[in-house]
């Protein structure tokens, strides 16, 4: 199949209106796109087309017992796909949509169990870019949206790193430019009570019990001894995986960069190619084939939007051993780290 790409940056959207429509007609006939959004690129499927979905399944090379996002533009169709609003979900729809937020409800009939991977429940995002709204108005309403990248590669946050995963094997792709989040959405749980955040993101912990009071948090967020099986079924995969083997450092500032050279000295004498990330505090402390700065540890945001693409670049430059530097576990810090340990494998050395 003969990928499309085409380029449409926020401003452009009126002129190239015409594009995005054909967008939209690809996916209302059962065609794949992937559009950009404020955390990652998606890949653009007819939510309500079995077959769609089972398209989507087969581009990234998913299991197909893990669900898809269906994103909406609008409240009215999240009334269509859902069996009811409760109040809480209607105030965390209108405190955080359009934006970096996806609600689990339980799904209404029209939603196919090839889209929710079997489940019962369904999980709904309203998502903030432009061009993803639009390509959804113009596709009818319901496109099921997975990150666009390869089942176990890092979510991509450039048109470039879709074109990589997915060319030839979807209809068209999009280029939106560089997402502003650069981490995917926060996913809570609004079939339990109290609500539980099933994956961090930018709508943080906090941000959520200032709204509804209490909120639960999935313990094997950043832990993997818990025993427990994480309740978003995609959670339980190693994603985000580089190529190289990543090993995160957590100290003080100081030890973190002695023990980072010390170790990247002695594989490099080995003949090994290593990576590092490094926070923009520390970075001139580090020696390494590739040193890479993340962002400042004052700027969560700066960090989040680097950081799969740097792991993606340590593919690109077939580096072997890769050290990062640990982030706080507040806030937006906590979705960096949940992304983080799943690279690594959970392999956190303290010094
Ligand atoms: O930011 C995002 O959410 C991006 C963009 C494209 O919108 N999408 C995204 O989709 O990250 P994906 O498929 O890569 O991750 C969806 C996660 C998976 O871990 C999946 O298991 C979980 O959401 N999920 C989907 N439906 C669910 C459900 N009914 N119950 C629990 N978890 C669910
Ligand atoms: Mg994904």
């Amino acid at each position: 199949m003969e990928t499309k790409l085409i380029s449409v940056m926020e401003s452009e959207i009126e002129e190239k209106d015409s594009l995005l429509r054909e967008a939209g007609e690809i996916l209302k006939n059962g065609g794949l796109v992937a559009i950009p959004t404020e955390t990652v690129y998606g890949l653009g499927g007819d939510a309500l087309n079995k077959a769609s979905s089972q398209k989507i399944y087969a581009a990234k090379g998913r299991p197909s017992d893990n669900p898809l996002i269906i994103h909406v533009a609008d409240m009215e169709s999240v009334e269509k796909i859902v069996t009811g609003v409760s109040t809480q979900a209607r105030k965390v729809a209108d405190a955080f949509w359009p934006g970096p937020l996806t609600m689990i409800f339980p799904k209404a009939e029209i939603v196919p169990y090839e889209t929710t991977g079997g489940l019962d429940t369904v999980a709904v995002r309203m998502p903030s870019h432009p061009v993803a709204r639009r390509v959804i108005a113009y596709a009818g309403g319901y496109v099921a949206a997975p990150s666009a990248n390869t089942s176990g590669k890092p979510s991509p946050t450039l048109a470039k790193y879709v074109m990589e995963d997915m060319n030839g094997k979807i209809d068209m792709v999009i280029d939106g430019g560089e997402g502003d989040i650069g981490l995917e959405s926060t996913i809570v749980d609004m079939t339990v009570s109290p609500p539980q955040i099933l994956r961090p993101g930018y709508i943080t912990k906090e941000m959520l019990e200032e709204l509804l009071g209490e909120i639960d948090v999935d313990r094997t967020i950043l832990r993997n001894d818990t025993g427990d099986r994480p309740k978003a079924p995609g959670m339980k995969y190693r994603h985000y995986a580089p190529k190289g083997e990543l090993t995160i450092i957590s100290g003080s500032q100081d030890a973190v960069i002695e023990y980072i050279n010390d170790n990247a000295r002695k594989a490099m004498a080995e003949g090994k190619r290593v990576g590092i990330i490094g926070s923009d505090e520390a970075i001139a402390g580090y020696v390494g084939d590739s040193v890479k700065n993340v962002g400042s540890k004052s700027d969560e945001l700066s960090i989040g939007r680097s950081l799969y693409r740097i792991l993606r670049e340590f593919d690109e430059e077939n580096i072997d051993v890769i050290y990062s530097e640990s982030f706080g576990s507040e806030g937006m810090g906590q979705a960096i780290m949940n992304r983080l340990l799943k690279a690594a494998g959970h392999q956190l050395i303290e010094v």
